[in-house]
């Protein structure tokens, strides 16, 4: 079982020709309302790939709320919801022409998830073997998630996005961290990747997984040493690809695959995630990355 503890946002898509300037008013091409949120975005990507998911997340009780309630009790992940008073986390989302995008996201519930629900939920949570993290709730209740499973000896993956407000105490519980090119510079300074990720070992930090986008992986620490190419496809839409890698990784190192195979598996489920619009829609399933490995002669 994979246990996922953090963010659920409702995205409010915008397709823009260019990403609005400052002083500028553009109109968009389309407006769509998806299920986001980089915690909710991981925890739908295991469970659409096969994966047994717990997932603790707060709501809030406004539309949003039900909206995102609804999405998460049709992935199947409505166990660990808590209900609080606020209105419900939400993303403002530009996407350009090219696929990239720009997020700015406003907590709402996301804010409740303090150290006691995580600790109101212990149980539940150490069923699990890996837990994923990322950076969308208060740091304190990332934090005490992950140093809950390091002491009980199971695996943490931490996508350390947002990169604000980190602490450096976490490194110690984390088995693998995820960052990707700008997260790392936001971490350790404006570097070449190889440095990138020497400076963040310094920091404590066993294996590092540092994701380039269409450049690829670097994968360094005790796990293993390798890079690898990502997989070309036309992106539409990269919202929720590094959500989609990280939700694919868990499910692969649980399913007992080496890391080379595991990073495979996660990158070619991230590629399939943006040739498509929308974070949670854009999941893939299990047979959707076989076939897609399959198609490219990718034995894993
Ligand atoms: O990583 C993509 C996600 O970031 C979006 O779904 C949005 O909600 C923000 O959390
Ligand atoms: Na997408």
């Amino acid at each position: 079982m994979i246990a996922v503890v953090g963010s659920n946002n409702v995205d409010v898509v915008l397709t823009v020709d260019h990403f609005t300037r400052a002083g500028e008013t553009q109109k968009c091409t389309t407006l769509n309302y998806f299920p986001g949120g980089k915690g909710a975005n991981q925890a739908v990507a295991a469970k659409k790939l096969g994966a047994e998911v717990y997932f603790l997340t707060c709501v809030g009780n406004d539309g949003n709320a039900q909206f995102a309630v609804e999405s998460l009790k049709k992935a199947g992940l409505e166990k660990g919801i808590k209900k609080v008073d606020s209105p419900n986390g939400m993303a403002i989302i530009e996407v350009e022409a090219s696929g990239n995008n720009r997020i700015v996201i406003y907590p709402g519930a996301n804010a409740y998830l303090t150290e006691s629900v995580v600790e109101s939920a212990r149980d539940e949570l150490l069923k699990a073997d890996v837990l994923l993290l990322q950076n969308e709730i208060p740091f304190s209740a990332t934090l005490h998630a992950a140093r809950l499973f390091h002491e009980a000896g199971k695996l943490v993956i931490f996508d350390p996005a947002p990169s604000k407000d980190i602490t450096k105490e976490i490194f110690q519980y984390v088995d693998i961290i995820t960052p990707n090119e700008s997260e790392a510079v936001s971490l350790v300074g404006d570097l070449p990747p190889e440095m990138l990720i020497k400076e963040l070992k310094k920091l404590g930090c066993k294996n590092v997984l540092l994701k380039l986008g269409e450049k690829g992986t670097i994968f360094s620490g005790e796990l293993g040493e390798f890079s690898l190419g990502a997989f070309k496809v036309d992106a539409v839409d990269t919202t929720a690809a590094g959500d989609t890698f990280n939700g694919a990784l868990a499910v692969a190192i649980e399913n007992g695959l080496d890391m080379i195979d595991a990073v495979k598996f996660a990158s070619a489920a991230a590629a399939i995630s943006v040739t498509r619009m929308g974070a949670q829609p854009s999941c893939p399933t299990l047979e959707e990355v076989k076939f897609f490995l399959d198609e490219r002669g990718v034995k894993i």
